[in-house]
């Protein structure tokens, strides 16, 4: 329902304009550059809301400075079966469970290689989610995701994290990841590639996988995070819940992805590019994630449960709240929260 009222609102200049007029919110204070691209604000569309590349015409006049398309698999993935979405309300949560149904890099890369786009677009490449594939032919599909869709929008992002795969696994293992980028850095990279990260993680496999991409220096940030597969998260809890597949989104997954942004740019003193995703429903979340050291914000499920308005009064408080605190624009509340010695 969302996607055909987004799609029509998109085709034609006036519905595009009157969207802005009640969505976008711009103040120069929220201007930002992260990897020499330009955002109007730092608040971006997470990827997996317009997996088929749908809403690329009205995402800017709905209040976020950028999106995130996909993830894009290198074959056409059917994803799992139905049922693919559940609300908890309580929880300000959603249960996911798409598997990354999508129509494949081939498909994407010829519809989108000639289109201009109204702002920065990120591409989310992934793995084919088919149980057939071994960890040979997952880096295989990678690739050819990348090799498809890295041409195509401002930065590319490797999902590493999607937890609702056949084996209920995701790609982030220490010997994957090694493989995985090893392939990449054999690629042509020609823009900045973010890594999206699960926030199911240990310190010390934070540290193992930093080792990692410190070898990589194309790698030059990290989405945090994906979903949660932590069910302890939640605080609703029966039996319908309890026999629905799939991973959490949502307010359960803001506390363990905000400590994950901390640690990270704590640990490489401001390295890395983090974009922080996980439970933004307010500016003071989104505030938080920025003061913990990320450059760009995104969001879903947030967007969800408040409703369209929801990026224009986050954009609109963030001022207030920076205002408050002395800053002058976004870039220098970035980590502010961080004890870099
Ligand atoms: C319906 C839905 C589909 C998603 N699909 C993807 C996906 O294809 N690729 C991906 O990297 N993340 C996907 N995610 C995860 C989100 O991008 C985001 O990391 C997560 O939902 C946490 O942010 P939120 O609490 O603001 O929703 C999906 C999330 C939702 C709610």
């Amino acid at each position: 329902m969302f996607t055909k009222v987004g799609k029509f609102l998109g085709r034609y200049s006036f519905t595009r304009k009157l969207t802005g007029l009640l969505y976008n919110y711009e103040h120069p204070m929220l201007n930002t550059a992260v990897c020499g691209i330009k955002f109007k604000n730092p608040l971006g569309l997470a990827a997996g809301f317009d997996k088929n590349c749908q809403l690329m015409d009205i995402m800017p006049y709905c209040g976020f400075g950028y999106e995130e398309v996909g993830s894009i698999t290198g074959e056409v993935c059917k994803g799992n079966p139905r049922p693919r979405l559940h609300r908890i309300p309580k929880d300000k949560a959603i249960i996911v469970n798409y598997g990354l149904c999508n129509k494949g890099s081939e498909y994407f890369s010829e519809c989108l290689k000639r289109r201009k786009f109204k702002f920065p677009i990120g591409v989310s490449v992934a793995k084919t989610n088919d149980p057939n594939i071994d960890t040979e032919g997952a880096v295989k599909d990678y690739v050819k995701a990348f090799k498809l869709m890295h041409p195509i929008g401002v930065y590319t992002t490797i999902n590493v994290s999607c937890p609702n795969t056949n084996d209920g696994q995701t790609f982030g293992h220490p010997d994957n990841l090694k493989k995985l980028l090893k392939e990449i850095a054999k690629q042509k990279i020609t823009k900045p590639i973010f890594l999206k990260i699960k926030p199911d993680m240990s310190l010390d496999s934070i540290d193992e996988m930093l080792e990692i991409v410190k070898k990589h220096k194309f790698v030059n940030g990290f989405v945090v995070s994906n979903l949660t597969k932590k069910r302890e998260r939640l605080r609703t809890g029966n039996n319908k819940l309890n026999s629905m597949k799939g991973a959490i989104s949502g307010r359960p997954v803001k506390k363990k992805s905000t400590e994950i942004i901390s640690y990270i740019y704590t640990k490489t003193k401001g390295k890395y590019v983090i974009i922080g995703c996980g439970g933004i429903f307010t500016a003071a979340d989104a505030y938080e994630k920025i003061r913990a050291g990320s450059s760009l914000l995104q969001m879903i499920t947030g967007m969800i449960y408040e409703g369209p308005t929801c990026m224009k009064n986050i954009n609109k408080s963030l001022v207030k709240l920076m205002k408050q605190d002395g800053f002058k624009n976004i870039s220098e509340a970035v980590g502010a929260d961080a004890h870099l010695n």
